[in-house]
């Protein structure tokens, strides 16, 4: 592990807001998709003592080892796994970790990688184009900067980075073509569009591009949102901090549309989508940080924390009780029955 990677140098975001929305209970199990520097999840591990569990993920190797040397002292009640949490059922699956009492997003990339040698996801500090969360992802933002078409390059820095000066960036880029490093790439972007634009270094909006493109960020978001809200036993909260719009955009949109009932088009007479609401949104308004939390660490400032909490449908709840009722049914010594065999195989397919 690089010097660069002590556990100290981040600061976790919104930390008691966090534990708070996730409602942290001595006995409860929790999974960390985003595990870092292992700051939030230190917190949830000692708020759920005595009897917690935690399941970590983190895509990134260099926060495994990070975090399993921070969150040592809790090792016999800690799982920690290096793996992309697009992949979370399957995880949860396989290690026999559901239902759960809480599920914390904390998105995008930690001081530590920021900050850490040779992972090129910032433009202050000389370093191969890499940026890939995982050393053993295919793509790596030099491929996407030397290798895609003009107009692909400005879509991308414009869709991913919210760039309005996409074009002329990308025009540079493929003339000043192959771009070898991180500072060479800021110095293209620099020549392109000028120094300091306000508070931002004109090179910010192409990087955060090109992370979320190499990283699959927004992909792997919806993915895995979708496969969380499966895992929440009955009360189970669902809390993500994000700290761009494009990442709070979905993440707003998901709450929403599973905290409403049905979501037939205004005006259908009578409701054809049979849609429940799987979610309460615990907060009307997204969290934010206060003012002494940006003046100690002003990283935090974009961050926006939304929670949820899971509220079990008619539809959870017959099947839930359908499957009790052909369980006790099997227990009072029934099973030889072929129509209850029949029952029950229908009870688990329609489940
Ligand atoms: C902001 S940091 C988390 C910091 C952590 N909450 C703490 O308090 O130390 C975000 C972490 O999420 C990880 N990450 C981002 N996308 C991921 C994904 N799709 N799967 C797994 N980990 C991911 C990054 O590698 C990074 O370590």
């Amino acid at each position: 592990m690089s010097p660069s990677w002590s556990t100290s140098s981040h600061v976790s975001v919104l930390l008691e807001e966090t534990m708070k929305a996730l409602a942290v209970q001595p006995g409860g199990r929790y999974i960390d998709c985003t595990l870092g520097g292992g700051g939030h999840a230190l917190s949830i591990l000692e708020r759920s003592s005595p009897g917690g569990q935690l399941l970590g993920v983190d895509a990134d190797p260099e926060a495994i080892k990070a975090a399993r040397t921070r969150l040592e002292a809790y090792q016999d009640s800690t799982l920690i796994v290096n793996e992309n949490f697009a992949n979370l059922q399957a995880i949860c699956i396989k290690y026999d970790f559901v239902p759960v009492h809480g599920i914390l997003f904390d998105l995008g990339l930690s001081s530590l990688q920021l900050n850490g040698d040779g992972r090129g996801f910032s433009f202050q500090r000389e370093a191969s184009l890499d940026m890939r969360f995982n050393p053993s992802q295919d793509i790596t933002a030099a491929d996407i900067v030397n290798n895609s078409f003009e107009a692909e390059l400005a879509y991308l820095i414009r869709t991913y980075g919210e760039e309005g000066y996409s074009r002329c960036i990308a025009r540079h880029i493929v003339r000043e073509r192959p771009i070898k490093s991180t500072l060479h790439l800021a110095r293209t972007i620099e020549r392109a569009i000028g120094r300091r634009r306000g508070k931002i270094h004109p090179a910010t909006k192409t990087f955060q591009a090109l992370r979320i493109v190499v990283n699959r960020e927004l992909e792997n978001l919806e993915v895995a949102l979708k496969q969380a809200i499966d895992l929440l036993g009955p009360e189970g909260r669902l809390v993500v901090i994000s700290y761009h719009s494009l990442e709070d955009r979905i993440v707003k949109r998901f709450l929403q549309q599973e905290a409403k009932g049905c979501i037939c088009p205004p005006g259908t007479p009578v409701c054809i989508c049979g849609h429940k609401a799987r979610l309460r949104l615990i907060n009307k308004r997204v969290i934010t940080p206060s003012e002494s939390e940006i003046e100690l660490n002003p990283r935090s400032r974009s961050a926006r924390l939304r929670a949820a909490e899971r509220v079990i449908t008619e539809d959870d709840c017959d099947a839930t009780a359908e499957v009790a009722s052909v369980f006790a049914e099997v227990e009072a010594r029934a099973w030889r029955r072929p129509a209850l065999l029949k029952k029950l195989e229908m009870v688990f397919l329609a489940a």
